[in-house]
């Protein structure tokens, strides 16, 4: 066995922070989901917002992180380029799954959905909220192609920085946001011994009903 590979399989983290029972939640999972991502947000832990995003493209799944940056009534909205790999899948197949990591509180959350577009007055807003740099970010990156070389996206940043001196930079049309409405959260737990919490709610009709899964 190698090394790094040894010590992988060495490590091991036993979750004792907590439980999750059923007469604790609450019976709506986007106020779950709310309630934990607000003890995630005091427990000061870096990057709570940061999400696993996972779409599918002619069959074959695709995962990358991505930024949640508005919540409201089940929805969940991220931003990014629409000509890029995730973009491209998610015109293909609107079906995808988010999921949070917060590992200071042994927790993970799956949440499924179906993803549209964010209205374009959405992605203006969220755009005129970014820095600078980041607006010009959006310009200069042609997110997911190949490049050439790094000097070049360096070198078309310069050259935008000089083209909107002094002006407000517009959202491009090809970058934007889209929102997630979930059917389906998986709440988790880590408990002692492996044996964990996890509790699922599912949509029917329009009732979300609760469930209990094996760890
Ligand atoms: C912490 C973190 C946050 C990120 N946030 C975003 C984001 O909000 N939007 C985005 O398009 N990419 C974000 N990225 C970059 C993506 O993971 C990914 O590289 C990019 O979206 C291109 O993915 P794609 O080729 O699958 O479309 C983030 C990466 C990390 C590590």
């Amino acid at each position: 066995m190698s090394k790094i590979t040894d010590h992988i399989n060495q490590l091991r983290e036993d979750f004792m922070k907590g439980s999750l029972n059923e007469v604790d939640i609450h019976k709506d999972p986007f106020t779950q989901f709310e309630i934990w991502l607000q003890q995630a947000i005091q427990s000061e832990m870096p990057e709570v917002q940061a999400m696993n995003l996972s779409t599918i493209s002619d069959n074959k799944p695709s995962s990358r992180i991505v930024y949640l940056r508005r919540l409201n009534n089940h929805k969940f909205w991220f931003y990014g380029n629409y000509d890029s790999k995730k973009g491209k899948s998610l015109e293909e197949n609107p079906n995808a799954s988010l999921n949070f990591f917060w590992p200071e509180l042994q927790r993970q959350i799956r949440i499924e959905g179906t993803v549209k577009k964010a209205t374009k007055v959405n992605s203006d807003n969220y755009f005129n909220s970014r820095p600078l740099e980041s607006q010009l970010g959006a310009w200069a990156s042609a997110q997911s192609n190949k490049l050439s070389s790094r000097k070049k996206l360096e070198n078309k940043l310069t050259e935008l920085k000089k083209q909107f001196k002094g002006k407000e930079v517009p959202r491009p049309e090809h970058w934007g946001g889209w929102v997630l409405t979930a059917n389906y959260y998986e709440f988790w737990q880590g408990r002692k011994s492996r044996l964990h919490d996890r509790l699922i709610y599912e949509l029917k009709d329009k009732n979300w009903e609760i469930s209990r899964l094996a760890p």
